[in-house]
């Protein structure tokens, strides 16, 4: 098993398709590594509606595709895959593998709210499904916590709808019956693309939680130093039609 982490020069991130690009995002801008591989399987996205045996089985032909680069590190972007197929990656690597579930519960822990707070867990089906964030936030003693899977939010982000009345629609379907949340977790790759029309739809504003950013935080706490690269580049593969992946990149990340 590799351990040293100030060494740590590829990352390799892996997603469903394009959405764990948003994780991407937050890693280029702590600067953590020199180079970053990305893997998106966009021939088989979504993951977020299969069950967990698939989801797995997809999770270690991915892992094969990475053990192709001395990668020092692996974050599964995907929550659905951190939610099924996290111990079989593991006793499959010998390099550490990260998913982003622990580290968005750990933020929504280290972000001070009271214990009386009501907590939105928003993911796929197969996330919610797991129980994961919930049992997760359960153990941290909040009681208030709503979980919803609002699977339209997925093909909205990837048209583009970033804004607009669609996205608006698609909002009020699956929100107009809760309670305003004092804390949204975002726990689906996709929607920190539309993290503002989410906070703002509710009119209590609640705080938001990002899995990109709560997997930069983990990282730095379990020693990889932010800010240790001049730069980060990016590769970036994909199961089918990688030029797609790369312009959506190009759009996302600017870059
Ligand atoms: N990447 C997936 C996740 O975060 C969302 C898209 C999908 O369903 O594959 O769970």
């Amino acid at each position: 098993m590799k351990t040293d982490r100030t060494i740590g020069r590829r990352i390799g991130i892996f997603d469903s398709g394009a959405g764990g690009l948003t994780v991407v995002r937050s890693i280029v801008e702590h600067r953590f590594f020199d180079e970053i591989v990305y893997y998106g399987d966009t021939a088989r996205v979504p993951y977020g509606t299969k069950d967990a045996a698939t989801i797995t089985r997809y999770a270690l032909e991915a892992l094969e595709f990475f053990k192709n680069f001395d990668i020092d590190l692996l974050v599964t972007a995907c929550n659905s895959v951190s939610a099924h197929a996290l111990p079989d990656l593991r006793a499959n690597a010998d390099f550490p593998i990260y998913g982003v579930i622990d580290p968005g519960v750990l933020a929504l822990k280290n972000s001070g709210l009271g214990k009386e707070a009501r907590i939105l867990v928003l993911g796929t089906r197969a996330t919610i499904a797991s129980g994961r964030y919930q049992r997760g936030i359960r153990a941290l003693g909040y009681t208030r916590i709503e979980a919803v899977a609002p699977s339209l939010f997925v093909p909205v982000v990837e048209e583009g709808l970033f804004d607009g009345p669609v996205l608006q629609s698609t909002l009020e379907h699956y929100f107009k019956e809760l309670t305003p949340p004092d804390a949204v977790i975002l726990g689906c790759t996709h929607f920190p693309l539309i993290a503002e029309a989410i906070r703002n739809y509710f009119p209590n504003r609640p705080l938001l939680i990002h899995s990109g950013e709560a997997i930069a935080e983990h990282l730095e706490s379990e020693g990889y130093p932010p800010g240790r690269a001049k730069k980060t580049d990016l590769k970036i593969f994909a199961s089918e039609n990688p030029n797609a992946l790369k312009s959506i990149a190009k759009r996302w990340l600017k870059r």
